[in-house]
């Protein structure tokens, strides 16, 4: 993992020479379904570091995109009377909808049917195969169309196969087969030497034990009869490429593999994918295609874990899935942002419940921040005609208190974020955030306001610069979690937004004197127990 660093601490940062951008991905989505909320918890945790590392200074570039070739969106749009294109143009607008109903600040938005990325596709094809890493040969196998894969024998269970492979049949035909066997011992041997390669560490282990058995050679081509759907092999066009092949490519098509300015993306930071992924397409299959073509391999694969819905993964298959669009248009991106990100633990999984969503929506968000928010706006008006005063010399107990726990917060945050606790670090902000409240508790600037001694009207002023700072604070630390809420609690303060944590997380009296607004609601109340305004 790289470090990464807030003010006050060692600032060490990998990526910050030369022309190398921070490049971090997610997977690209399949075109044959609804965006939910497993798609939408992935872009945003995505979103969070590339957002993050922004404010830390970086020029990031992020990329997401749509997978769209393969078996199941030829079947799906056979069935609905439509070309697959049409299929694959209306998932893009729901896919794009979705990052921009997010606030995704993706820099790029890739599709496997763009020219950009079937020329890559086509072009490592071809250079394989005039090297005799892709060989011609006669295959008889157990062949599972719904996972569009041939199967082993060990897949089996009682002699069965299990209902997630849907129909399984026997098919012999002659296809094309990357070598793959060949670099089981190269990978082990790289895995063994970057223990940091995947995060979290345990999943290494994982794939570790799944490359104890021997690795077969991958067959890569589906005969076009089957499967028109898909990018043509360059050197045999009787056969389309394997979705998975032509997937995982978009990682570098989409990033000028190729030309020059390829070296200033090239080798991704982070691959942000979901546990299901990880073996063996992103942990076997990727490394040794980039090695096969003499392309450097990623620096690490973020692997997290599922949401899940009463225990269950959340799939299109399944039936149970939430529509983040709902949640987003009830409560707003910033709300399903922040309950996402509060809720999963990195690398575990998590299970979804509305009870949840609104009891963190409710306390957190509408009681903890929002009160806090229009609590200080609201004293501000009242005691000092909407100006925020400047703290002066007042500096007791209270007011100590509150700084030091601000930079305890602060310089936790950075070790959370470093190590991907984005958990956590909400955590210790929201505890920032109440003890905001409890400041106010201790001076009860109501009381203050009502006395005429000018040593009371001095701790009055002192309280509200005090609080509208740990205000500014808190939501500065926010932004790459709730970047709406904090730009606006910003415009309501009077400022305009600082870009860089440098500045902006450092206590300060950017306040003094600027006007502020009235308060507005942040978080509104959802009417009803279930949610329903
Ligand atoms: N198209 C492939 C990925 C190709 S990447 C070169 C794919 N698509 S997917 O639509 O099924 O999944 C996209 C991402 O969403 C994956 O990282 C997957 O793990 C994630 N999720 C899908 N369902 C999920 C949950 N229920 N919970 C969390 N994330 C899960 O796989």
């Amino acid at each position: 993992m790289q470090n990464i660093a807030f003010p006050g601490a060692c600032r060490s940062l990998e990526t910050d020479t030369g022309m190398k951008k921070f490049y971090i991905t997610t997977a690209i989505d399949y075109a044959n379904g609804k965006p939910h909320l497993g798609h939408a918890y992935e872009k945003v945790l995505t979103d969070v570091i590339a957002r993050s590392r922004r404010m830390l200074g970086h020029e990031v570039h992020f990329l997401t995109g749509l997978d769209e070739h393969g078996q199941k969106v030829q079947q799906t749009a056979r069935k609905r009377g439509i070309e697959p294109i049409e299929l694959c143009d209306e998932a893009a607008r729901d896919f794009q909808g979705l990052c921009r109903d997010l606030e995704i600040s993706n820099d790029d938005f890739i599709r496997t049917t763009e020219d950009r990325h079937k020329a890559v596709v086509r072009g490592i094809l071809q250079k394989l195969h005039d090297e005799g890493q892709i060989y011609k040969a006669e295959y008889t196998g157990y062949y599972s169309e719904r996972i569009e894969q041939f199967l082993r024998e060990r897949d089996q269970v009682d002699g069965a196969w299990p209902a997630e492979y849907g129909e399984v049949v026997e098919i012999t035909e002659s296809n094309y087969f990357f070598r793959l066997g060949q670099y089981q011992d190269w990978l082990v041997r790289y895995l063994e030497e970057n223990p940091d390669f995947i995060f979290p560490r345990f999943r290494q282990k994982q794939v570790l034990e799944f490359l104890k058995e021997p690795l077969n050679d991958l067959c890569i081509s589906r005969p076009a009869e089957r499967l028109s759907w898909g990018i043509p092999l360059p050197f045999d066009e009787n056969y389309v490429t394997y979705v998975w092949f032509d997937a995982l490519v978009n990682y570098i098509s989409a990033v000028g593999y190729g030309e020059e300015r390829f070296a200033d993306y090239w080798p991704a930071d982070f691959h942000v994918i979901g546990k299901d992924i990880l073996v063996p397409p992103h942990s076997v299959y990727w490394p040794i295609m980039l090695k096969a073509a003499g392309v450097p391999l990623p620096k690490s694969l973020l692997v997290h874990g599922w949401w899940l819905k009463s225990g269950q993964k959340m799939a299109k298959s399944t039936g149970n899935v939430v529509d983040p669009l709902d949640l987003i248009g009830q409560f707003g991106p910033d709300a399903f942002r922040y309950f996402v990100t509060r809720e999963m633990n990195v690398g575990q999984d998590s299970d979804f419940s509305l009870e949840l969503f609104l009891s963190r929506y409710n306390s957190d968000l509408a009681n903890d921040l929002g009160n806090l928010v229009s609590r200080v706006l609201n004293m501000i008006g009242r005691y000092c005609e909407g100006i925020v005063p400047p703290a002066g010399a007042v500096a007791d107990e209270p007011e100590r208190d509150l700084r030091a726990l601000w930079e305890e917060t602060r310089e936790r945050s950075a070790e959370l974020y470093a190590e991907m606790q984005f958990h956590v670090a909400l955590d210790k902000t929201f505890a920032f955030i109440r003890s905001i409240n409890r400041y106010a508790e201790i001076r009860a600037p109501w009381k203050l306001a009502k006395s005429d001694d000018p040593d009371d009207r001095a701790r009055l002023r002192s309280t509200l610069a005090h609080m509208a700072e740990a205000v500014r604070l808190s939501v500065a630390l926010l932004k790459p979690v709730m970047p709406g809420t904090a730009g606006r609690v910003y415009r309501l303060l009077g400022l305009t937004e600082v870009s860089e944590w440098e500045t902006d997380l450092a206590w300060s009296s950017r306040l003094d004197g600027v006007r502020a607004s009235a308060p507005e609601i942040l978080f509104p109340r959802p009417k009803t127990e279930t949610g329903e305004k």
